[in-house]
């Protein structure tokens, strides 16, 4: 037995703001978010945990999962509803889950942090059939507005999987790295606004990732070119492309949704791989690469087998 994603949900805000709303109040433009970043708009107003229970009855249902099949709730976030209780736990309830529930704060390397922490306790002894892992964040609640090297950047949303015990499917290889040394270039103080030395952030994060999907992936003892679904947090594309030519992996492999969502921090990764799916590329043995970076700085990544 192994464990495999049953299902996959997402969650996006109602509220579009494009580019153009964007240039109307700060000094930038369309052309200029386009080239620099890959965006095009994003969705603001959302609440964590309304976003994150709405992606994961998305999940659910399409896993043909009730509250009840439920052994644990892992909820990925970096913009908790409130300090406490956990957002995991008022999810939980939304849901009518009688299960454990948890947060895991890694920014915006969440999704990977949560998904090998949640492959590790299923494979406990007495762990969970099912488990739902979801990222949420509500990142236009903490982006100061005025602030073009930020605003451009982050929007809100939801992604949410099953992962259940099966015959298909596989965690081959992973990498989780840190250096909070690195805390200074991409912060947010209690009641304060997303601080971020951009250039410096980018700098970082193409390093990082390269080095850790290449720990992945000699890990999982395979090559780049053995990936078959590149699926690159969604920062900014260039970032993506950067790690894409460096790592070998062509861009025809990733499956992106940064034009119309922005960076959604946890939930990114979730939302390109519901892409990947309505793509038609999830097929069962299909090798599937996860990586993701942000705040801490904090990265990580996962090789799966479909
Ligand atoms: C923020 C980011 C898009 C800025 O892009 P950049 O190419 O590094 O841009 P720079 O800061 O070097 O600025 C380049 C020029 O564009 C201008 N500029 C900066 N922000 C601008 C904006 N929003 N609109 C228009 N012009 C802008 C600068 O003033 C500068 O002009 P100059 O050459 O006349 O001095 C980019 O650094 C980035 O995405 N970094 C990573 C951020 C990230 O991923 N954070 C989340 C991690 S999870």
């Amino acid at each position: 037995m192994t464990i495999r994603i049953a299902g996959i949900g997402t969650n996006l805000p109602e509220k579009v703001v494009t580019n153009d709303d964007l240039a109307q109040s700060i000094d930038t433009n369309d052309d200029w978010i386009r080239e620099r970043a890959g965006i095009r708009e994003r969705r603001v107003g959302g609440i964590t945990s309304e976003m994150a229970v709405a992606a994961c009855r998305e999940a659910m249902a399409q896993a043909g999962a009730g509250p009840d099949d439920i052994g644990l709730l892992v909820l990925c976030t970096t913009s908790p509803d409130q300090t406490f209780p956990a957002t995991s736990a008022v999810v939980q309830a939304g849901l009518g889950l009688s299960c454990g529930a948890f947060d895991v704060n890694a920014v915006c390397a969440g999704f990977l942090y949560g998904y090998v922490t949640a492959y590790g306790l299923m494979c406990v002894p007495g762990g969970p059939e099912k488990l739902l892992l979801c990222g949420s964040d509500a990142m236009a609640s903490l982006t100061d507005w005025t602030d073009r090297g930020t605003a451009i950047l982050f929007g809100d949303g939801a992604g949410a999987v099953v992962l259940e015990r099966h015959v298909e499917g596989e965690l081959l290889g992973w990498d989780l790295g840190a250096d909070g040394s690195l805390g200074s270039i991409l912060y947010c103080d209690h009641g304060g606004f997303i601080k971020m030395e951009g250039r410096e952030v980018f700098r970082k994060a193409v390093r990082a990732v390269v080095g850790s999907v290449d720990k992945a992936l000699v890990n999982a003892g395979i090559q780049a070119s053995d990936v078959d679904v590149f699926l690159p947090h969604q920062a900014n594309i260039r970032i993506i492309e950067a790690v894409a030519s460096r790592v070998g992996i062509p861009m025809e492999k990733t499956h992106n949704v940064i034009a119309h969502t922005g960076n959604t921090s946890s939930a990114s990764i979730p939302l390109a791989m519901a892409q990947a799916q309505a793509d038609g590329v999830l097929e069962p043995g299909a090798i599937v690469c996860m990586t993701g970076f942000g705040g801490g700085m904090a990265w990580g990544t996962a090789v799966v087998r479909w």
